[in-house]
């Protein structure tokens, strides 16, 4: 057994993932690559074997690139175990990292379940997306040595981990972990344990007004993912919502609305909940807003106006590539100080959160200096006037411009 402290935290270490999808698989897959052990464990266990051939994919992916010996890959794939109940995954591991599905209560059963089989001074870690830590620590009876560690998807790749601090944790935990994910290569960004954390609060307009343009049959999903992608961001809105998974776009959005008092600015889509029930959840099934063929699109979805998506009118012709960043731009920086208002992190964390976590080519702060704080309030003032209150300022915004 290792004994986890702020010293051992780089040394390699049991860690334990809890859930097989694709974040579970690709956290385990980062943390054999920086030497620990790792055991992994999901109810199904068809999902442990599929989660055990995700990271096998992506060890390949870069013995093909050239990155790793095959005879790495191979003594990399021995370090992974399976784990046949939360007992057992809790007893063997210094390091919990809980990546299941974005379900408060089953979280906090897992939580319980967890707690009560820990270590001595085991860490237990949620990769929630926008649930709250206290409320997942205080199931686990030892709220004191859990804290939010927060992926990005494709966690192999995404340099942030959001290190989440909940009322409860303890400076030694907070050290150790960061410790620890900082010797996976990653950068850490600590922040308030705020709905959506930095990343999925104030990115949440980069989806959600692309989906309320396509509801209103404003523009094409092909157009606005064609537009985003021109002005420098790495994937279009579409193609993101497809590669995390519909369903994780729509908890995000939902976990942020109801925490909001339902702010209509984080209302969800209802396309969002009809390709959920339809099952379409993006690239892991193979269809979402685009067509998969082995991780490949190969077009867009069909049925895509079943669930809402309206065709592009008359007036869409109107709606130029700059219109559309232009609206989804400022969303993003009038979110950013919503969020810096409310305390979540300072803006030069936002800022470096959104271009690590989400590989924005510029933070929402350094945007909103090169466009100028004037512009910045023009164009929210005339969005607010055409598409609602969505686009009203936020009052750390206007306090900032009125100085
Ligand atoms: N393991 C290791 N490396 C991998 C890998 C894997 N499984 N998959 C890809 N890579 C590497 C590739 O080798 C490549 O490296 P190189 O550029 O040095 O050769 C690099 O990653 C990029 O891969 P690709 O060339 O295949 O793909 P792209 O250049 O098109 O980039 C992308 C893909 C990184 C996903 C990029 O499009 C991107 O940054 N998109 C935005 C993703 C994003 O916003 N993620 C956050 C979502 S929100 C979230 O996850 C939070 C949750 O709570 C909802």
């Amino acid at each position: 057994m290792t004994d986890l402290s702020a010293e051992s935290a780089r040394a390699p270490i049991t860690v334990g993932v809890c859930g097989a999808g694709t974040m579970g698989a690709g956290i385990a897959q980062v943390c054999l690559q920086a030497g620990h052990e790792v055991l992994l464990y999901d109810v199904d266990e068809q999902a442990i074997q599929r989660g055990r051939h995700r990271v096998g994919e992506g060890l390949l992916h870069l013995v093909e690139k050239g990155r790793l010996e095959p005879a790495d890959r191979d003594r990399l794939l021995t370090s992974l175990r399976d784990a046949h109940s939360l007992e057992e995954l809790a007893e063997e591991s210094d390091l919990v990292i809980e990546a299941a599905l974005e379900d408060l209560a089953l979280k906090q059963t897992i939580f319980r379940a967890l707690g009560a089989s820990a270590r001595p001074n085991a860490i237990l870690a949620t990769n929630t997306s926008a649930l709250s830590v206290n409320d997942i620590a205080d199931a686990s009876g030892i709220p004191d040595r859990v804290l939010g560690l927060h992926f990005f998807n494709p966690a192999a790749v995404m340099p942030l981990v959001e290190v989440v601090a909940g009322e409860a944790t303890s400076p030694e935990t907070l050290e150790v972990a960061t410790r620890f994910a900082e010797g996976l290569g990653k950068t850490v960004v600590v922040c308030r344990d705020a709905p959506g954390f930095i990343v999925n609060r104030v990115n949440r307009p980069f989806t959600l007004e692309a989906l309320r343009m396509v509801e209103v049959g404003e523009v094409s999903i092909e157009t606005i993912d064609a537009a985003m992608t021109a002005a420098g961001y790495p994937m279009g809105p579409f193609a993101l919502i497809d590669l995390v998974g519909v369903d994780v776009n729509l908890a995000v959005a939902q976990a942020l609305w109801a925490a909001s008092d339902e702010a209509i600015r984080f209302t969800p889509s209802p396309i969002q909940r009809n390709l959920v029930e339809l099952g379409r959840l993006g690239r892991k099934t193979g269809e979402g807003f685009y067509r998969y063929h082995h991780g490949s699109v190969v077009g867009p979805a069909e049925g895509l106006p079943e669930v809402g998506v309206a065709e592009p009118g008359p007036a869409s012709a109107a709606l130029e590539p700059a219109e559309i960043v232009s609206r989804i731009e400022l969303a993003i920086i009038n979110e950013a100080y919503h969020a810096a208002g409310d305390g979540v992190a300072e803006p030069s964390d936002i800022d470096r959160a959104m271009k690590l976590g989400a590989n924005h080519p510029y933070g929402p702060f350094e945007r909103a200096g090169e466009l100028g704080l004037r512009a910045v309030i023009d164009g929210l003032t005339q969005f607010e006037a055409l598409h609602g209150e969505r686009y009203r300022i936020a009052p750390a915004l206007w306090q900032i411009a009125s100085i």
